[in-house]
Order: structure tokens, then C-alpha cells, then sequence
């Protein structure tokens, strides 16, 4: 088992419907930490860029304009194997798929609006938290 972080977004859909906390609670009930956290309105150019390696496909503007669309809760999830296990709490990516009890299944209504995005490596993981969070906005636990 490896102790790692994860990048988290509450997407705008989610925000709105007021499910923060209850996203937050199936987080650290799976033995998920928050070690970061902010709410934002994303800018066009800082959704083009988080998304870029999308930008070819035919979802990407719709997906922009979602994404822009209101605020999102930002949070860096720490734990074991807390790549995997947040892409488990989540769901499939079209939540006709996600299985019953994940939050895309509980909370989304279709593949572009669909909740939540969890980072798919921990490759990823570390250069989507470094585009959002400063180093010292990054709380590792201290007790
Ligand atoms: P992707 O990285 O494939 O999914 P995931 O969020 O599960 O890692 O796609 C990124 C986002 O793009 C996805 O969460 C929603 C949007 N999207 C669409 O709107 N339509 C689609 O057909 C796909 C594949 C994704
Ligand atoms: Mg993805």
C-alpha cells in the first residue's frame, strides 16, 4: 500500500445542488484526508488548460463552458492508494455506467455533467494539484 495524493474537483452541477459536505463525508469515510482545499470560479484559459489533453475532442468547448459555468470546490485528498480509491468513490465517467452508491450514480446527470473529476494517476495527480495549489497551501498531517 502506498500513502498518496490525489486532485479532487467538485464540479459546478455538484456545488450547486449543495452536496459539498456529503461529497466531503464520502471522502473521509473511505479513509480519505483533506490536505487542501479552495473554492474557485474557473477562468476559460485555467479550464482549457486543466482539460488540454482533451482539447481535440468534440466535447471540449461544451466541457469548458460546464466547467466555468459556476464555482467548483477544489481539494487534494491524501491516503492509501487515494488515486484508485477516489476514481472508486466516483464512479464511471458517464454515470449510467457508475454503480450504485458512487457519487456520479448519486449526484450526476449525464456524462458532461458529472460531479466529480479525480486525477487517473498519480502522474497526473501531481501536475494537476501543482496547477491549483502552491506547495504550502498542502497540509500533510502533522497528528
Ligand atoms: P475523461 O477524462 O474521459 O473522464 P473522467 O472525468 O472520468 O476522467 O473526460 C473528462 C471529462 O470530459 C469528463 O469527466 C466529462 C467530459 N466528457 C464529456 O463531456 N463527454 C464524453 O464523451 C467524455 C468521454 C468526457
Ligand atoms: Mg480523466
Amino acid at each position: 500500500m502506498a500513502l498518496e495524493r490525489t486532485f479532487s474537483i467538485i464540479k459546478p452541477d455538484a456545488v450547486a445542488k449543495n452536496v459539498i459536505g456529503a461529497i466531503y463525508n464520502r471522502f473521509e469515510s473511505a479513509g480519505l484526508r483533506i490536505v487542501a482545499a479552495k473554492m474557485l470560479h474557473l477562468s476559460k484559459e485555467k479550464a482549457e488548460g486543466f482539460y488540454a489533453e482533451h482539447k481535440e475532442r468534440p466535447f471540449f468547448p461544451a466541457l469548458v463552458d460546464f466547467m466555468t459555468s459556476g464555482p467548483v470546490m477544489i481539494q487534494v485528498l491524501e491516503g492509501e492508494n487515494a488515486v484508485a480509491k477516489n476514481r472508486e468513490i466516483m464512479g464511471a465517467t458517464n454515470p449510467a455506467e457508475a454503480l450504485a452508491g458512487t457519487l456520479r450514480s448519486d449526484y450526476a446527470e449525464s456524462i458532461d455533467e458529472n460531479a466529480v473529476h479525480g486525477s487517473d494517476a498519480v502522474e497526473s495527480a501531481a501536475r494537476e494539484i501543482a496547477y491549483f495549489f502552491a506547495d504550502e497551501e498542502v497540509c500533510p498531517r502533522t497528528r
